[in-house]
């Protein structure tokens, strides 16, 4: 059971072992200012995160694996958009979903005032077509950005598979080559997803409405993520392996991204997905191979044909070219029976 633990209380303890050196129960009470009953109790809670803490006889206690923790003012000091005062930014260590946490707060925040929102760790983190997120402790990045205007949210067309060409971007600044996009927004690497787009509106789209970001990045996937996740997939740290760079920190990552999505969504209702087609051509894992695409209970076979100047995907199949919107489509490999 996670609900009745407060995530907040123990980062402190959480950032002291995080380095995954032994640290005697003493030094830890004594550096939180707290008892060692008290440190021990502490620490009985981090088993509901998924870490593992080992107990070194005689000496004290330490994490099985190190952590890459967040800190949320390195976040803030690197990032110029924040810096330049043009987004906010809200970091939990825990929450259910930030799309969900972001899509209400946006609701009560000023007007067309960029906003974003991290964790450490999501509950209940929300996948496209209504799937779950699997979203482990300091593993993995969870940020959503977003917006909310009063005079409806128009020219984005295309935008999720925008979103995706500027996370492959700022993957690359990090010297990390070989991803690739498939229709609409998952991100693979060799054909394993490697991060995932959620795209929420909310409102009246000719109104007040609000527009909600998420991107989901596998950094490290902690052991028992791993578990529960359904599909083929891979982590940066295993690709970072495969290209033999080393494997950037998350707060690098976030910083890089935040800024990268955000100077897309100030840009995109002026430009539109004209702007990023060619990039997007370039990284289209699809083109020009078998696909099989799943609308409903329907399978058309066909071959990826790229996608045309509103991001709508385009299947060639035996009876002519043919064009598909997002909703509930999704596509396969090869030609699937
Ligand atoms: C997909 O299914 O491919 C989309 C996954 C999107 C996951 C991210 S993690 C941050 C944000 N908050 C959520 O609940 N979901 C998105």
């Amino acid at each position: 059971m996670t609900e009745n633990i407060d995530y907040d209380s123990l980062m402190p303890l959480i950032r002291l072992l995080a380095d995954g050196e032994v640290h005697s129960g003493e030094s830890l009470g004594a550096t939180l200012g707290v008892s060692r009953t008290a440190v021990w109790k502490q620490l009985k809670k981090l088993d509901a995160l998924g870490l593992e803490v080992d107990s070194v006889k005689g000496s004290g206690y330490r994490l099985l694996r190190n952590l890459d923790i967040l800190a949320p003012e390195v976040i803030r000091n690197l990032s110029k958009v924040i810096s330049r005062g043009d987004l906010e930014l809200l970091s939990f260590s825990s929450i259910d979903s930030t799309n969900r946490w972001l899509g209400d707060h946006l609701k009560i925040a000023p007007l067309s005032r960029l906003h974003a929102c991290t964790a450490e760790f999501q509950t209940a983190g929300r996948g496209r077509r209504g799937r779950q997120w699997v979203s482990p402790f300091a593993s993995n990045l969870y940020l959503s950005l977003g917006y909310s205007v009063n005079d409806g949210l128009l020219g984005l067309d295309g935008l999720s598979l925008a979103v995706g060409v500027e996370l492959v971007n700022a993957l690359e600044a990090f010297g990390i080559t070989g991803a690739r996009l498939k229709w609409p927004n998952d991100v693979l690497y060799k054909g394993k997803k490697l991060a995932g787009i959620l795209i929420e509106v909310s409102g009246d789209l000719t109104g007040l409405s609000s527009l909600v970001v998420g991107l989901g990045v596998n950094h490290t996937m902690s052991t028992e993520g791993a578990q529960s996740i359904d599909q083929a997939w891979i982590d940066l740290s295993q690709v970072c392996q495969d290209l033999n760079i080393p494997l950037p920190k998350r707060d690098d990552l976030m910083v890089t991204l935040i800024d990268r999505i955000a100077g897309l969504l100030q840009q995109y209702p002026k430009q539109g997905f004209a702007e990023y087609r060619a990039r997007w051509s370039q990284l289209d894992a699809y083109r020009g191979r078998p696909v099989t695409l799943l609308l409903g209970e329907k399978k058309i076979i066909g071959t990826g044909c790229g996608v045309d100047d509103g991001g709508a995907f385009l299947l060639q199949t035996e009876s002519g070219t043919l064009t598909f919107h997002g909703g509930e489509v999704s596509l396969r490999s090869g030609h699937a029976a």
